[in-house]
């Protein structure tokens, strides 16, 4: 199933999808997760910024709840379509493919629910991304003992924690494998937590490199604050370097 690719990286060009299309249920509250304000301006401004400061994404699609959608468009002129999402996830993955330029040949699919990554995180995703493998993803090693339980809570197994990694967003992906996977995860009526699954699934190879692990997922409300001092905190940095 693996399907080596002719495309020089130099020459492909890439696309992000920003999977902002969420009702962010665990965190609770009125306003979805994602538009909740964080260090100052909407939480998936974070991520739109990033893609605006990394050279090689050219362009951008922006996937909401619902249309018509009010996006101030001014500081982010890489998005060239915002669509409405689907009910899951993969629905909304598959609603952000649509959107896509023509010429897309790499697509980084990113959770707008992770704000706080990097710039460089993305350059290590696309460097990875070599003929010997359709995707790459970051990954971050487990420090804490990793055991598999019954379901009465008796632990069964001891796993071997450096055989095993959290897994993240953004993930970079040859379009075609992409696209070419979700149709088979949407045919067999499987729903896939993360896009790299369904590659997998479906045969294809994909390479785990060193993700961050400040990267974090905003899913309940004490992630909201973890962020903000984050971002605090990278902010008095940066101050200091200048
Ligand atoms: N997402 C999406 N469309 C969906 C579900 C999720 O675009 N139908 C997006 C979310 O907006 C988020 C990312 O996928 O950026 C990761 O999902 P998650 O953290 O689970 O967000 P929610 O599904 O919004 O939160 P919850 O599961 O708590 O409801
Ligand atoms: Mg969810």
């Amino acid at each position: 199933m693996e399907v080596a690719q002719s495309v020089p990286m130099s020459l492909s060009r890439v696309a992000a999808v920003l999977l902002a299309g969420g009702k962010g249920e665990r965190l609770g509250g009125n306003t979805p997760k994602q538009f909740l304000e964080l260090a100052g301006r909407p939480l998936y401004h974070h991520s739109l910024e990033v893609f605006e400061r990394c050279a090689a994404i050219a362009s951008v699609v922006l996937v909401v709840p619902a249309l018509p959608f009010d996006l101030n468009c001014g500081p982010f002129p890489k998005v060239c379509a915002v669509v409405k999402g689907g009910e899951t996830r993969q629905g909304s993955v598959a609603q952000g493919l649509l959107g896509l330029p023509e010429d897309a040949e790499i697509v980084l699919v990113h959770d707008a629910a992770r704000p706080l990554l990097s710039a460089g995180l993305v350059d290590s995703l696309l460097a990875g991304l070599n003929s010997d493998c359709s995707g790459t993803i970051p990954g971050v090693p487990l420090e804490d003992a990793i055991k598999k339980a019954s379901e009465e809570g008796f632990v069964e197994t001891e796993l071997d924690r450096q055989q095993v990694w959290r897994v993240q967003t953004p993930q970079a992906f040859f379009r075609r494998p992409l696209e070419e996977s979700l149709r088979q995860s949407m045919a067999a009526g499987r729903e896939a937590p993360d896009c790299s699954q369904m590659l997998t699934q479906s045969g294809y190879r994909v390479r785990i490199v060193p993700g961050d692990p400040l990267n974090l997922k905003v899913t309940r409300p004490a992630d909201l604050l973890l962020a903000e001092l984050i971002l605090k905190d990278r902010a008095s940095t940066e101050g200091v370097v200048q």
